[in-house]
């Protein structure tokens, strides 16, 4: 927990039907200027905490504050918060300048502080030419971007984003994902964004709330998130992962054996593995498995077979048959050795144990 954080969630919890928690127990903090993403699967909780965070929920336990102050009692439109949502439709008979001057009325702001800071919001999104057009005379990618600068027009502290892009196509949404990071970077207003796209989110966080089941998994920086997974839950819904099960034959010192379910021994990290016999997965990153490795390169060497080979320009996608497993993937980056690689070869593959992890069963 920070000193000063604009966003706090304490102990918060939420029950729609007074018998199951659908948000168990939250603490997050969110830092002042900082893009934050909840991320996770659908049902995980993502919108309900974004909606108490906004106001249209209440909480059933704990409490929320913003810039230190207790806002449960504090109505939607007195938290001077900025909201876009997947379909968070534009007023149809307004002018896109008129959509974004609508908050600024509410705000009882003159017309030319009106008039100047539509301007603004508009080159921002770069849409400065588009102020006069209705939003049915925009395509779906200039619409959500016109939701952006509504939300921006009245300068808040606070953005709340929810799937934004979620309607576009994957090209606009690619697009959009770096226009919305780069307002962010210009502007230093602070965000929460939800998604359950793990690409979006670990192209535009600082930091990542991963959600599963009410509960925050893991919350930190993409770097780490990928690197480090705390549990087998992040290691699975975070890029691609190698799994395998066995259980803990020796633990020491943050390191483990364990001895998958062919006999098998593995040297790995011990992430949340205690102690011998615990049962455990493995998760490996397929970038980290090496082909033909120098003896004593790497703890852990086997045989495989190579059971196929798909070329992706950068690199070849190779599944191999490994330690009973015919899922197994390794990313061979495209050098003059894949070219020595046939489908049906046996192949010796390794890894260091410092890239494998140890985590729940
Ligand atoms: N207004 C509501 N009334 C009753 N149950 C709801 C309501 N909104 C969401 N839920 C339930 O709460 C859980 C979490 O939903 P939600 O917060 O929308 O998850 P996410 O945004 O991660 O998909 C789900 O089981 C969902 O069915
Ligand atoms: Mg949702």
């Amino acid at each position: 927990m920070s000193n000063n954080p604009l966003v706090r969630f304490q102990n918060v919890q939420k029950s729609y039907d007074g018998k199951i928690l659908v948000v168990k127990d939250l603490n997050l903090d969110v830092e002042k200027g900082e893009f934050l993403t909840m991320l996770g699967p659908s049902g995980s909780g993502k919108t309900t905490c974004l909606m108490m965070l906004a106001g249209f929920e209440p909480a059933t336990h704990g409490e929320i504050y913003l810039k230190d102050e207790p806002i449960n009692n504090v109505p939607p439109h007195k938290r001077g918060i900025g909201m876009v949502f997947q379909n968070y439709a534009l007023f149809p008979h307004m002018t896109v300048a008129e959509n974004l001057a609508f908050p600024l009325e509410v705000r009882k702001m003159s017309t030319t502080e009106r008039t100047d800071r539509v301007k603004r919001a508009l080159d921002m999104v770069q849409l400065g030419d588009f102020g006069n057009r209705r939003p049915a005379q925009l395509s779906g990618g200039q619409q959500q971007r016109v939701a952006v600068a509504r939300a921006l027009v009245f300068d808040p502290d606070l953005v709340l984003m929810d799937e934004p892009l979620g309607a576009l196509d994957k090209n606009l949404r690619e697009q959009m994902q770096y226009e919305i990071k780069h307002i962010h970077e210009n502007l230093g207003v602070t965000v929460v964004y939800v998604t359950h796209d793990q690409s979006e989110a670990l192209t535009m966080s600082n930091r990542i709330a991963v959600f599963n089941d009410g509960k925050i998994q893991q919350l930190a920086a993409p770097d780490a998130l990928y690197e480090r997974p705390d549990n087998a839950f992040v290691a699975q819904f975070i890029g691609e992962n190698n799994k395998l099960r066995g259980i803990v034959e020796d633990i020491d010192d943050g390191y483990c054996v364990v001895k998958t379910d062919t006999g098998a021994m593995v040297y790995s990290k011990a992430v949340n593995v205690t102690k011998r016999g615990d049962k455990s997965t493995l998760s490996l990153r397929p970038e980290r498995v090496v082909i033909s490795p120098e003896a004593g390169a790497v703890q852990n060497m086997f045989e495989a077979r190579v059971l196929e080979l798909i070329y992706l320009g950068d690199h070849i996608r190779t599944r191999i048959s490994l330690l009973g497993r015919e899922d197994f993937i390794v990313k061979v980056p495209n050098s003059a050795n894949h070219a020595f690689m046939r489908e049906g070869e046996i192949v010796t593959v390794g890894w260091l144990q410092e890239d494998c992890r140890a985590l729940d069963a």
